[in-house]
Protein backbone atom coordinates (compact mmCIF):
# COMPACT_ATOMS: atom_id res chain seq x y z
CA UNK A 1 0.00 0.00 0.00
CA UNK A 2 1.15 3.37 -0.97
CA UNK A 3 2.53 5.57 2.19
CA UNK A 4 -0.72 7.24 3.91
CA UNK A 5 0.64 11.62 5.07
CA UNK A 6 -1.64 10.64 7.90
CA UNK A 7 -3.06 7.12 9.46
CA UNK A 8 -4.37 7.12 13.07
CA UNK A 9 -4.71 3.33 13.85
CA UNK A 10 -7.04 1.76 17.13
CA UNK A 11 -6.81 5.26 18.89
CA UNK A 12 -8.35 5.53 22.28
CA UNK A 13 -8.79 8.65 23.67
CA UNK A 14 -9.90 9.18 27.58
CA UNK A 15 -11.24 12.21 28.96
CA UNK A 16 -10.88 11.69 33.07
CA UNK A 17 -10.76 8.12 32.50
CA UNK A 18 -13.99 7.86 30.75
CA UNK A 19 -13.29 6.65 27.08
CA UNK A 20 -14.63 9.21 24.46
CA UNK A 21 -12.67 7.82 21.13
CA UNK A 22 -13.06 4.13 21.24
CA UNK A 23 -10.57 2.19 18.45
CA UNK A 24 -10.84 4.57 16.12
CA UNK A 25 -8.28 3.68 12.78
CA UNK A 26 -8.30 5.67 9.69
CA UNK A 27 -6.21 7.19 7.46
CA UNK A 28 -5.66 9.91 4.73
CA UNK A 29 -3.36 10.31 1.43
CA UNK A 30 -1.70 12.85 0.33
CA UNK A 31 -4.42 15.79 -1.30
CA UNK A 32 -7.17 13.69 -0.48
CA UNK A 33 -10.32 15.31 1.27
CA UNK A 34 -11.94 13.06 4.36
CA UNK A 35 -14.82 14.03 6.31
CA UNK A 36 -16.14 13.12 9.20
CA UNK A 37 -19.53 13.53 10.50
CA UNK A 38 -21.68 12.92 13.38
CA UNK A 39 -23.87 14.14 16.15
CA UNK A 40 -22.25 16.72 19.08
CA UNK A 41 -20.72 15.01 21.03
CA UNK A 42 -19.81 11.86 19.32
CA UNK A 43 -16.30 13.00 19.90
CA UNK A 44 -14.90 14.36 16.85
CA UNK A 45 -13.06 17.68 18.07
CA UNK A 46 -11.33 15.07 20.41
CA UNK A 47 -10.19 12.69 17.64
CA UNK A 48 -8.97 15.70 16.30
CA UNK A 49 -7.57 17.40 19.00
CA UNK A 50 -5.73 13.96 19.94
CA UNK A 51 -4.31 14.18 16.47
CA UNK A 52 -2.87 17.79 17.03
CA UNK A 53 -1.36 16.47 20.53
CA UNK A 54 -3.59 19.38 22.17
CA UNK A 55 -6.25 17.51 24.29
CA UNK A 56 -5.58 18.92 27.60
CA UNK A 57 -4.72 17.90 31.52
CA UNK A 58 -7.53 15.81 31.73
CA UNK A 59 -7.71 14.22 28.03
CA UNK A 60 -5.03 11.00 27.08
CA UNK A 61 -4.39 8.57 24.27
CA UNK A 62 -4.95 5.37 26.27
CA UNK A 63 -4.12 2.64 23.10
CA UNK A 64 -3.30 3.37 19.14
CA UNK A 65 -1.08 5.12 17.31
CA UNK A 66 -0.91 8.10 14.93
CA UNK A 67 1.75 7.98 11.57
CA UNK A 68 2.31 11.42 10.32
CA UNK A 69 3.94 10.97 6.89
CA UNK A 70 5.53 7.33 8.10
CA UNK A 71 6.24 8.23 11.19
CA UNK A 72 4.87 7.71 15.36
CA UNK A 73 4.02 11.04 16.15
CA UNK A 74 3.86 9.83 20.23
CA UNK A 75 8.00 9.53 19.39
CA UNK A 76 8.56 12.65 18.40
CA UNK A 77 10.22 15.16 20.92
CA UNK A 78 8.29 18.33 22.29
CA UNK A 79 10.59 20.39 19.58
CA UNK A 80 10.07 17.88 16.82
CA UNK A 81 6.08 18.51 16.99
CA UNK A 82 6.34 21.46 17.05
CA UNK A 83 7.95 21.82 13.96
CA UNK A 84 5.79 19.09 11.97
CA UNK A 85 3.08 21.34 13.30
CA UNK A 86 4.45 24.91 12.39
CA UNK A 87 5.47 23.61 8.79
CA UNK A 88 3.61 20.28 8.14
CA UNK A 89 0.02 20.81 9.73
CA UNK A 90 -2.57 23.58 9.84
CA UNK A 91 -5.36 23.58 12.03
CA UNK A 92 -8.34 25.33 12.92
CA UNK A 93 -10.21 24.70 15.68
CA UNK A 94 -14.17 24.19 16.50
CA UNK A 95 -14.09 28.00 18.37
CA UNK A 96 -12.38 30.05 16.32
CA UNK A 97 -11.15 31.67 19.59
CA UNK A 98 -8.73 28.85 20.12
CA UNK A 99 -6.91 29.35 16.44
CA UNK A 100 -6.36 33.00 17.21
CA UNK A 101 -4.51 34.60 20.02
CA UNK A 102 -6.43 37.10 21.81
CA UNK A 103 -3.56 39.27 22.62
CA UNK A 104 -2.13 40.27 19.28
CA UNK A 105 -3.25 41.75 16.05
CA UNK A 106 -4.50 40.11 12.95
CA UNK A 107 -1.18 40.87 10.81
CA UNK A 108 1.13 40.40 13.75
CA UNK A 109 -0.33 36.38 14.01
CA UNK A 110 -0.19 36.02 10.30
CA UNK A 111 3.57 37.94 10.04
CA UNK A 112 4.63 35.96 12.93
CA UNK A 113 3.19 32.60 11.42
CA UNK A 114 4.58 33.46 7.59
CA UNK A 115 8.49 34.90 9.28
CA UNK A 116 8.98 31.29 10.85
CA UNK A 117 8.83 29.75 7.97
CA UNK A 118 10.52 32.13 5.32
CA UNK A 119 12.38 35.29 5.39
CA UNK A 120 9.76 37.73 4.72
CA UNK A 121 9.33 41.48 5.58
CA UNK A 122 6.17 43.10 7.02
CA UNK A 123 4.88 44.90 4.25
CA UNK A 124 4.68 41.60 2.44
CA UNK A 125 3.41 39.61 4.82
CA UNK A 126 0.45 42.04 5.18
CA UNK A 127 -0.49 41.72 0.90
CA UNK A 128 -0.28 37.86 1.33
CA UNK A 129 -2.39 37.82 4.62
CA UNK A 130 -4.90 40.48 3.09
CA UNK A 131 -4.94 38.75 -0.61
CA UNK A 132 -5.73 34.91 1.28
CA UNK A 133 -8.63 37.09 3.23
CA UNK A 134 -9.76 38.30 0.22
CA UNK A 135 -10.47 35.04 -1.38
CA UNK A 136 -12.08 33.58 1.95
CA UNK A 137 -14.92 36.39 1.21
CA UNK A 138 -13.30 38.51 3.90
CA UNK A 139 -13.35 41.93 2.04
CA UNK A 140 -11.28 45.41 3.47
CA UNK A 141 -8.18 43.13 4.56
CA UNK A 142 -5.77 45.60 5.23
CA UNK A 143 -8.44 47.40 7.51
CA UNK A 144 -8.78 44.30 9.53
CA UNK A 145 -5.57 42.95 10.05
CA UNK A 146 -4.78 46.34 12.24
CA UNK A 147 -7.92 44.50 14.86
CA UNK A 148 -7.68 42.54 17.44
CA UNK A 149 -9.48 39.17 17.11
CA UNK A 150 -12.32 39.94 19.55
CA UNK A 151 -13.31 43.13 17.00
CA UNK A 152 -14.20 40.44 14.74
CA UNK A 153 -17.64 38.60 14.71
CA UNK A 154 -17.69 34.69 14.95
CA UNK A 155 -17.65 34.08 11.16
CA UNK A 156 -15.08 36.36 10.90
CA UNK A 157 -12.87 34.97 13.40
CA UNK A 158 -13.28 31.61 11.52
CA UNK A 159 -12.45 33.09 8.47
CA UNK A 160 -9.16 34.34 9.70
CA UNK A 161 -8.03 31.55 11.61
CA UNK A 162 -8.46 29.45 8.30
CA UNK A 163 -6.43 32.04 6.14
CA UNK A 164 -4.36 31.99 8.92
CA UNK A 165 -3.82 28.24 8.19
CA UNK A 166 -4.39 28.01 4.87
CA UNK A 167 -1.81 30.70 4.19
CA UNK A 168 1.29 28.67 5.33
CA UNK A 169 0.61 25.85 2.20
CA UNK A 170 0.29 22.96 4.98
CA UNK A 171 0.04 19.54 3.51
CA UNK A 172 -2.18 17.93 5.79
CA UNK A 173 -5.18 20.36 6.58
CA UNK A 174 -7.36 19.80 10.01
CA UNK A 175 -10.79 21.56 9.88
CA UNK A 176 -13.32 21.29 12.54
CA UNK A 177 -16.68 22.86 11.71
CA UNK A 178 -14.51 25.76 9.83
CA UNK A 179 -17.58 26.79 8.09
CA UNK A 180 -20.21 26.54 11.07
CA UNK A 181 -20.33 30.57 11.46
CA UNK A 182 -20.48 31.66 7.74
CA UNK A 183 -23.73 31.81 5.82
CA UNK A 184 -24.82 29.84 2.34
CA UNK A 185 -23.05 32.11 0.24
CA UNK A 186 -20.12 32.24 2.10
CA UNK A 187 -20.02 28.94 3.09
CA UNK A 188 -19.85 28.45 -0.53
CA UNK A 189 -16.81 30.50 -1.31
CA UNK A 190 -15.10 28.90 1.46
CA UNK A 191 -15.15 25.93 0.30
CA UNK A 192 -14.73 26.65 -2.91
CA UNK A 193 -11.35 27.72 -2.10
CA UNK A 194 -10.21 24.94 0.32
CA UNK A 195 -11.16 22.92 -2.67
CA UNK A 196 -8.66 25.01 -4.99
CA UNK A 197 -6.09 24.95 -2.29
CA UNK A 198 -6.14 20.65 -2.38
CA UNK A 199 -6.38 21.00 -6.09
CA UNK A 200 -3.25 23.18 -6.83
CA UNK A 201 -1.21 22.65 -3.85
CA UNK A 202 -1.77 18.59 -3.31
CA UNK A 203 -3.25 19.39 0.73
CA UNK A 204 -4.41 16.63 2.30
CA UNK A 205 -7.64 17.86 3.95
CA UNK A 206 -9.57 16.39 7.24
CA UNK A 207 -13.11 18.11 7.52
CA UNK A 208 -15.19 17.81 10.90
CA UNK A 209 -18.49 19.45 10.13
CA UNK A 210 -22.62 18.61 11.06
CA UNK A 211 -22.92 19.55 7.49
CA UNK A 212 -23.67 16.88 4.92
CA UNK A 213 -23.85 19.27 2.31
CA UNK A 214 -20.60 20.13 2.95
CA UNK A 215 -19.43 16.47 3.27
CA UNK A 216 -21.42 15.73 -0.37
CA UNK A 217 -19.62 19.01 -2.04
CA UNK A 218 -16.35 18.18 -0.72
CA UNK A 219 -15.10 15.37 0.99
CA UNK A 220 -13.57 12.32 -1.59
CA UNK A 221 -13.89 10.12 1.53
CA UNK A 222 -16.37 10.08 4.38
CA UNK A 223 -16.43 8.80 7.98
CA UNK A 224 -19.52 8.41 10.03
CA UNK A 225 -19.30 8.68 13.71
CA UNK A 226 -21.63 7.12 16.19
CA UNK A 227 -20.60 7.45 20.42
CA UNK A 228 -16.99 7.30 20.10
CA UNK A 229 -16.64 5.15 17.11
CA UNK A 230 -16.44 4.88 13.15
CA UNK A 231 -20.09 3.35 12.56
CA UNK A 232 -19.33 3.39 8.70
CA UNK A 233 -16.55 4.31 6.32
CA UNK A 234 -15.84 4.97 2.47
CA UNK A 235 -16.15 6.41 -0.86
CA UNK A 236 -18.13 9.63 -0.35
CA UNK A 237 -20.54 8.59 -3.47
CA UNK A 238 -20.76 4.92 -2.49
CA UNK A 239 -21.69 5.61 1.22
CA UNK A 240 -24.05 8.80 0.21
CA UNK A 241 -25.76 6.56 -2.00
CA UNK A 242 -26.15 3.53 -0.38
CA UNK A 243 -25.67 3.77 3.05
CA UNK A 244 -25.77 0.77 5.13
CA UNK A 245 -25.85 1.76 8.71
CA UNK A 246 -29.17 3.27 10.29
CA UNK A 247 -27.59 5.98 11.44
CA UNK A 248 -26.00 6.95 8.80
CA UNK A 249 -29.60 7.11 6.88
CA UNK A 250 -30.72 9.09 9.27
CA UNK A 251 -28.42 11.63 9.16
CA UNK A 252 -28.81 11.41 5.55
CA UNK A 253 -32.97 11.91 6.10
CA UNK A 254 -32.28 15.36 7.92
CA UNK A 255 -31.02 17.28 4.35
CA UNK A 256 -31.79 19.58 3.40
CA UNK A 257 -31.87 20.85 6.95
CA UNK A 258 -28.31 21.74 7.11
CA UNK A 259 -28.61 23.98 10.65
CA UNK A 260 -26.86 21.71 12.16
CA UNK A 261 -30.06 20.50 14.11
CA UNK A 262 -30.57 16.81 15.29
CA UNK A 263 -31.50 14.74 12.42
CA UNK A 264 -35.29 14.25 12.17
CA UNK A 265 -37.22 11.32 12.94
CA UNK A 266 -34.60 10.37 15.18
CA UNK A 267 -35.74 10.16 18.87
CA UNK A 268 -33.30 10.13 21.59
CA UNK A 269 -29.75 10.75 22.50
CA UNK A 270 -26.61 8.75 22.01
CA UNK A 271 -25.58 6.65 25.39
CA UNK A 272 -23.96 9.05 28.29
CA UNK A 273 -20.06 9.22 27.93
CA UNK A 274 -18.73 6.31 30.63
CA UNK A 275 -21.66 3.76 30.73
CA UNK A 276 -20.18 0.89 29.24
CA UNK A 277 -22.82 -0.74 26.80
CA UNK A 278 -22.43 -4.10 25.87
CA UNK A 279 -23.78 -3.83 22.47
CA UNK A 280 -23.70 -1.44 19.72
CA UNK A 281 -23.70 2.02 20.98
CA UNK A 282 -26.60 2.55 18.48
CA UNK A 283 -29.31 -0.44 19.58
CA UNK A 284 -31.10 1.91 21.71
CA UNK A 285 -32.36 3.68 19.31
CA UNK A 286 -32.08 2.04 16.29
CA UNK A 287 -35.60 0.46 14.80
CA UNK A 288 -34.00 -2.52 13.59
CA UNK A 289 -32.14 -4.00 16.01
CA UNK A 290 -32.28 -7.29 17.94
CA UNK A 291 -31.08 -9.17 20.83
CA UNK A 292 -28.05 -9.76 19.48
CA UNK A 293 -26.83 -6.05 18.05
CA UNK A 294 -27.41 -5.39 22.21
CA UNK A 295 -24.66 -7.95 23.24
CA UNK A 296 -22.10 -7.37 20.66
CA UNK A 297 -20.08 -4.75 19.37
CA UNK A 298 -20.15 -5.10 15.88
CA UNK A 299 -17.07 -4.50 13.85
CA UNK A 300 -16.46 -2.76 10.61
CA UNK A 301 -17.47 -5.07 7.52
CA UNK A 302 -16.92 -4.86 3.56
CA UNK A 303 -20.54 -2.99 2.13
CA UNK A 304 -19.21 -2.93 -1.36
CA UNK A 305 -15.93 -2.15 -3.07
CA UNK A 306 -14.36 1.04 -0.47
CA UNK A 307 -17.64 1.01 1.44
CA UNK A 308 -17.85 -0.33 4.93
CA UNK A 309 -19.94 -0.79 8.14
CA UNK A 310 -20.52 -1.99 11.51
CA UNK A 311 -24.57 -2.77 10.26
CA UNK A 312 -25.91 -4.64 6.81
CA UNK A 313 -29.81 -4.13 7.75
CA UNK A 314 -30.86 -2.04 4.66
CA UNK A 315 -34.28 -1.82 6.72
CA UNK A 316 -35.96 -2.50 3.20
N1 LIG B 1 -11.62 19.06 27.81
C1 LIG B 1 -12.53 18.12 28.11
N2 LIG B 1 -12.61 17.59 29.34
C2 LIG B 1 -13.51 16.64 29.63
N3 LIG B 1 -14.41 16.14 28.76
C3 LIG B 1 -14.39 16.63 27.51
C4 LIG B 1 -13.46 17.65 27.10
N4 LIG B 1 -13.67 17.93 25.80
C5 LIG B 1 -14.69 17.14 25.41
N5 LIG B 1 -15.12 16.36 26.42
C6 LIG B 1 -16.21 15.37 26.34
O1 LIG B 1 -15.93 14.47 25.31
C7 LIG B 1 -17.13 14.12 24.61
C8 LIG B 1 -16.94 14.33 23.14
O2 LIG B 1 -16.76 15.71 22.89
P1 LIG B 1 -16.31 16.29 21.48
O3 LIG B 1 -16.12 17.74 21.69
O4 LIG B 1 -15.15 15.51 20.99
O5 LIG B 1 -17.58 16.00 20.58
P2 LIG B 1 -17.93 16.52 19.10
O6 LIG B 1 -18.30 15.32 18.30
O7 LIG B 1 -16.82 17.36 18.60
O8 LIG B 1 -19.24 17.39 19.36
P3 LIG B 1 -19.74 18.72 18.61
O9 LIG B 1 -20.36 18.26 17.33
O10 LIG B 1 -20.74 19.29 19.56
O11 LIG B 1 -18.56 19.60 18.41
C9 LIG B 1 -18.23 14.95 25.24
O12 LIG B 1 -18.93 14.13 26.17
C10 LIG B 1 -17.50 16.04 25.96
O13 LIG B 1 -18.22 16.47 27.08
MG1 LIG C 1 -16.68 19.27 18.12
Amino acid sequence: MEKQLLEVRNLQVEYLGIPIVKNISLSLGKGEIFGIVGESGCGKSTLLSAILHVLGADGRIVGGRIFFDGKDMSLFKKEERRRIKGEHLGAVFQNPGESLNPSRKIETQFYEALKAHRQISKQESRKLAADMMERLNLEHGEELLKKYPFQLSGGMQQRVALALAMIMDPELLLADEPTSALDVTVQAQVIKEMMEMRDKFGTAILIVTHNMGVISHMADRVAVMYAGRIVEYGDKKRVLKNPSHPYTRSLLNAIPDFSGNLPKGLDGNPPPFGIIQAGCEFAERCPFATEDCKKIIPDLKQVEEEHFSTCMEKGD
